[in-house]
């Protein structure tokens, strides 16, 4: 099978936001309690931080992490989580039905995100809460001083203000699931308000309001519309969800799931245009994706948990999927897609990064270790950054029950801003056939292969654990540029990385 194409420098569908490598940490199983934070562990630091797991959230190089939930944060009180570690009270959380401790909240999560190089984005809670709790929490971590919450934090140890530029407002709140759910014109008109509160103390942060939490939901897409009448002029962002399951059971569906995202992308692209065209608005709103991921493995063994069988437990496994080779592909392909479509995607966050649905697993008292989704997502995040190309390209297909012609190579090409390389991250879903590939480059002077890698020939269902990577990224062979055209044979079922420098 053949897959010729062109990509010309002149040709580019707009700048990369490096923000689209962004990640999730919620108070939820065992992110917070042993992911992060485990002053027990031999590699903590002086804040109680796994420093192994700083490493690795470094070597992914997040540029941004959305805290503290998630379901969480529609029950949260942020107050809980200031002042004396020793008179923080306990909660009971209802959302993941387990006892919160608060032993970590905004200032141990606030230096943790500096160890580990990343921004902060917070959400607040329009769940259980409202206006007043959101805009006391932005006093208190982006007021210099000399008003009541901002004193507080200096008081608790923080002279500076954090700073913060991205809020959430609320969370998936179009969910029954959610504490404090609401129909899309009880939001619309809270988060409407809530962002004029938090925009009348600063107005320059970046706001990003709830859309819909899955293109499932009944109220999709009319939710977005209407949230998006009542707070076009005042948000930045509209915040998508989507999580991928093995609803058909079979590889070649899985496989395509991404064609679902790109639709979903599309679709709310088209409503946000909309609504700009009826407000006769010259203010641009993108979209935030700041939960994806595949999530499934772990669904079953939740129940129990979930169901309150369990009591009230502290930082109890929940939500630990352990990911498959076949997973790890169709990560490949969800970052692909964003890629191409980042002209309106500017920030998008993957769910979660340590233990919950995560890149990133740790023992407690033990290793820290790198899924197999940790190779496609490190890739994108170190080489995917700059200019996202156009590419042109004729590859043959399958007809799913939901997209009609799924490419069997699934392509991203970005120049990269660093070191000016040409980047390409391919996905060949094909299950039995290599595919030749053969790519005009256009437009780029003269270049040559600096970087090729491959993760392939494994079964669909390996994965890794603390003692050892199965699926991880080795040399490539046999690709080569002559004439201005790039050629490699793409073997089947496999993630491969070529760079031009
Ligand atoms: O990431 C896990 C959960 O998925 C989040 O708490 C929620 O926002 C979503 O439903």
């Amino acid at each position: 099978m053949r897959a010729t194409g062109t990509v010309h420098s002149a040709y580019a569908i707009g700048t990369v936001d490096g923000r689209i490598y962004g990640s999730f940490i919620e108070h939820l199983g065992r992110a917070v309690y042993t992911g992060i934070y485990e002053p027990e562990h031999s590699t903590a630091d002086v804040n109680g931080m796994r420093r192994d797991v700083i490493d690795l959230v470094r070597e992914l190089d997040v540029p941004v992490v959305r805290y503290p939930g998630g379901n969480f944060v529609s029950a949260y009180n942020w107050e809980d989580g200031i002042g004396p570690r020793e008179k923080r009270p306990v909660r009971l959380d209802l959302a993941w039905h387990s006892a919160e401790s608060n032993q970590v909240g905004i200032h141990e999560f606030a230096d943790w995100a500096e160890a580990a190089g990343t921004e902060m984005m917070l959400a607040v809670n329009l769940g259980s809460r409202g206006l007043d709790a959101a805009r006391s929490f932005l006093e208190y971590v982006n007021h210099p001083g000399g008003s009541y919450w901002s004193d507080l934090r200096r008081e608790n140890g923080r002279e500076a203000p954090w700073g913060v530029k991205i809020w959430c407002l609320g969370n998936e709140m179009d969910g029954p699931w959610q504490i404090g759910q609401k129909t899309a014109d009880e939001y619309g008109r809270l988060a409407f308000e809530t962002a004029k509160a938090m925009r009348a103390f600063d107005p320059s942060i970046e706001l990003v309001v709830c859309g819909s939490s899955s293109p499932r939901m009944p109220t999709y897409p009319d939710w977005e519309a209407t949230v998006l009448d009542y707070t076009y002029d005042t948000v930045d962002y509209i915040s998508l969800h989507l999580y991928f399951d093995y609803d058909t059971g079979n590889t070649a569906d899985f496989l395509a799931e991404s064609a679902r995202l790109d639709d979903y992308i599309g679709t709310v692209a088209g409503v946000i245009a909309y609504t700009k065209a009826k407000k006769r608005s010259q203010k641009d709103v993108y979209i935030s994706f700041d939960e994806w991921n595949v999530w499934y493995h772990s669904r079953e063994a939740d129940k129990a948990v979930l169901a309150g069988k369990s009591g009230w437990p502290h930082a109890p496994a929940l939500l630990e999927d352990i990911y498959t080779f076949e997973d790890a592909l169709l990560v490949g392909c969800m970052i692909n897609t964003f890629i191409r479509r980042s002209d309106v995607v500017k920030i998008a966050c993957l769910a979660q990064l340590v233990n919950v649905i995560a890149p990133i697993m740790t023992v407690p008292g033990g290793e820290a270790w790198r899924q197999t989704t940790f190779y496609p997502f490190l890739f994108a995040s170190r080489y995917g950054r700059g200019r996202a190309l156009k590419l042109a390209i004729d590859v043959p297909g399958y007809a799913t029950s939901f997209a009609k012609n799924v490419p069997y190579l699934d392509v991203s090409v970005v120049e990269t801003e660093t070191d000016g390389a040409l980047t390409f991250f391919i996905v060949n879903r094909h299950q039995t056939e290599a595919i030749e590939l053969d790519i005009a480059v256009e437009g780029f002077g003269t270049r040559r292969i600096i970087f090729d890698q491959v993760i392939e020939g494994h079964d669909l269902k390996a994965t890794n654990g603390p003692h050892g990577e199965t699926v991880a990224p080795k040399d490539a062979v046999g690709s080569s540029v002559s004439d201005g055209r790039l050629k490699a044979t793409v073997s089947p079922l496999s993630y491969r990385i070529i760079r031009l420098g």
